[in-house]
């Protein structure tokens, strides 16, 4: 194999490797600049040595392939990338290219929008109603995660058509859902407090977020969508990007309120130093601003190739590194006693903030970069939030450095730490670690956890220190008398803390175990074990790993760790003394999937004489039964009383299964497991 040969094999290897963590795991190793720059390189190689171009290279698709768990979804029109620009006069290039494939000397007019760093996502309406919807995948085939994104309220469920204007049929809107930096922030936090990996910047938020198998969990996430195109502009009476956008936003979809309409390419540029210049200041991560040409009939023209249209680009900003000085490394101990090493930096500005602090995430990231103390390190704010290190200059090395050892014993409590076998983080094993209790204490009364107002991270910190409380069952022994005792509260702050402990005492399974701070069970796990074990803890603490295993989402990690907890005699005692304080919890309402009259929808025709139809539609639907009010192939039961009218009449020509009010008594009673479950139980 030549040289060249090798180093584009090596440079595939790299990116493939970097683009299954960036695109598929939401979990980058290197910085996006670093991952850009790879793939440049890579495509001039191969434009260069275009024999050398194979059919897996990289450079060939866009983006990575969906995960399994998904619906496939194929898009009529693919989803393409851009080209990027870095600066000034590649901007200018872009045009010369766009005039030279025109055959015209004319300037030529654009629009330019902000580039959010999120998720492409298609949205498909059929007679103006959200049908599917589905993340960009490879471009070609995405994920379908209607549900997802149906929790965004910036996504309209239902199209109105604006005076005088028409929706095709078939509409299919593309667009950025993203997660705005002050809702990054807040689920890091949470994520943190329940000991869960935190994400390494919006974006991957963003797409972490909608590819929840669990809407749920989607919907408690501050998502968010901004319109910037539809799939096939033949189909509208639209001439422009301009007028695109301006139909868009009138069918009620939200426009970035940056975007600007640019008679030439100079004011693009203004434009782009602009958005720069403001960046910062944005509740929202851009990384660029895509530059499109105006016209359609232009955009027609100009055609696409493989990859990317050649009517746009997308013109990207410098990333906000810079370089220090790695001064010393810090030791953390986190609620489950892992211990976090953090970077210590001699201070320095990146894009405007002062950064002096850096995580580490864990021992294997120090081997993984290969750091050393006094090394000169490059910085990067990913995501512009949280300040990563992304690698140690080398090069500027001259024998000072020294290894970065890892602490033998706890910085807190001097425990021998442990580095468990195939895993990554080091940790105390001491659960009774003042560092470990205090966290957890913190993290059971925090969002993430019982949600008590008034106990926040201050608060619990405080009454730690204090040592009035040591233990979580401390918590609902608390009187209003301990608290005004201390500096910073009053008689009413007092009270209100305390009737949110109160009012606390009444929760839910999901809630309570992520408020535990079980190893491995976060919010999302918890959740899965209310539904699984249909919100009761006697089930849950009857369950064998096995049984545990077969719930989806739960491996064998989690799973032992669960089966280790409620075995600790501490744990027992700790429970039987919440449930003397009166913690009940409230069963949850069974899954959608195991209910009686899942998938059964009803009809109600004529007048029943047992009871009110709205009490009938009320009995099906407590038993996971849909009510339709018009005769179609959909409907499974036709419930017919007194004086039927047409509709029956329909029924019967549909061939559908028709009962009458006897009937429907009967299989109400003999599904009725409404009253089987307790409301509230503890053990
Ligand atoms: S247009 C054919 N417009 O950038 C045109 N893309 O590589 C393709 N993006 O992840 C997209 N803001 O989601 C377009 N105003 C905008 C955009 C935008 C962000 C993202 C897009 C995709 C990437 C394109």
């Amino acid at each position: 194999m030549s040289d060249i040969a090798k180093k584009i094999a090596e440079l595939k290897k790299q990116i493939n490797l970097h683009a299954h963590r960036y695109y598929e795991l939401d979990d980058p190793l290197i910085a996006d600049s670093e991952y850009d720059r790879l793939f440049q390189e890579l495509l001039q190689l191969e434009e260069l040595h275009p024999d050398l171009v194979t059919p897996d290279s990289p450079t060939q698709r866009v983006g990575g392939k969906p995960l399994a768990e998904f619906n496939s979804v194929r898009h009529t029109h693919p989803m393409l990338s851009l080209e990027n620009a870095f600066n000034e006069t590649e901007l200018h290039d872009f045009e010369v290219r766009l005039q030279r494939f025109l055959k015209t000397k004319q300037s030529l007019s654009y629009m330019a929008e902000p580039k959010l760093d999120g998720l492409a996502v298609e949205l498909v309406y059929e007679k103006g109603l959200l049908s599917f919807g589905s993340t960009r995948g490879d471009g070609q085939t995405g994920e379908e995660i209607t549900r997802n994104l149906k929790t965004i309220r910036s996504i309209p469920l239902r199209l109105e058509a604006p005076p005088n204007m028409q929706i095709p049929e078939l509409l299919e809107v593309r667009g950025e859902a993203y997660l705005s930096l002050e809702g990054f922030t807040a689920l890091n936090e949470q994520r943190l407090a329940a000991g869960e990996t935190i994400f390494a910047n919006p974006r991957n938020a963003a797409a972490g977020s909608l590819r929840q198998l669990d809407s749920r969990i989607t919907a408690q996430r501050p998502l968010d969508f901004f319109a910037y195109g539809i799939s096939d502009t033949t189909q509208i009476s639209c001439n422009s990007q301009e007028e695109l956008l301006d139909y868009l936003d009138k069918l009620g979809f939200s426009i970035n309120p940056l975007t600007k309409f640019c008679g030439d390419i100079s004011q693009v540029v203004e434009h782009f130093s602009h958005l720069q210049d403001i960046r910062q200041t944005l509740p929202y991560d851009i990384d660029g601003m895509v530059v499109k040409v105006n016209s359609f009939e232009l955009q027609q023209r100009l055609g696409s190739k493989a990859r990317s249209p050649r009517w746009a680009i997308a013109a990207k900003f410098a990333a906000t590194q810079a370089t220090t000085i790695l001064q010393d490394v810090e030791f953390q101990v986190g609620r489950t006693g892992a211990i976090t090493p953090v970077a210590i930096l001699e201070p320095v500005n990146v894009g405007g903030v002062v950064v002096s602090r850096a995580t580490l995430h864990n021992s294997g990231e120090i081997n993984r970069k290969g750091l050393m103390l006094g090394d000169q390190v490059l910085i990067q704010r990913a995501g512009d939030v949280i300040p990563e290190i992304v690698k140690p200059v080398v090069e500027q090395r001259d024998g000072s450095q020294k290894d970065i050892l890892m602490p033998e014993n706890c910085p807190i409590c001097q425990h021998r730490l442990i580095l468990p076998e195939n895993e990554a983080i080091t940790r105390c094993p001491n659960s009774h670690c003042p560092a470990q209790r205090m966290r957890l204490l913190i993290h059971f009364t925090s969002r993430a956890g019982m949600d008590i107002d008034g106990l926040g991270k201050k608060a619990m910190e405080q009454l730690f220190n204090e040592k009035i409380i040591q233990d979580i069952p401390d918590i609902y022994g608390l009187k209003v008398t301990d608290l005004v005792l201390l500096d910073g509260w009053a008689e009413k702050s007092a009270r209100n803390a305390i009737d949110a402990i109160l009012a606390s005492r009444e929760t839910t399974l999901a809630r309570l175990l992520s408020a535990l701070g079980i190893r491995y069970v976060g919010e999302e796990g918890a959740g899965l074990l209310d539904e699984h074990y249909s919100g009761s803890l006697e089930n849950l603490l009857r369950a064998n790993e096995e049984e545990l295993l077969e719930i989806e989402g739960i491996g064998p990690q989690t799973a032992k760790s669960i089966i280790d907890y409620f075995q600790d005699p501490e744990v027992v005692k700790m429970l039987l003394q919440l449930k003397n304080f009166g913690l009940t919890i409230a069963s949850s309402k069974k899954s959608p999937e195991q209910s009686p009259f899942a998938g059964f929808v009803f009809l109600f025709t004529g007048s029943l004489d047992g009871m009110s139809r709205d009490e009938a539609k009320v009995r099906a639907k407590e038993r996971g039964g849909k009510v339709a009010s018009q005769i179609s192939q959909k409907v499974t039961h036709v419930v017919v009383g007194e004086k039927p009218g047409s509709k029956l009449k329909k029924a019967r020509e549909l061939g559908l299964k028709i009962l009458n009010e006897k009937d429907f008594a009967e299989l109400l009673t003999a599904n009725d497991d409404t009253k089987k479950s307790p409301q509230l139980s503890m053990f």
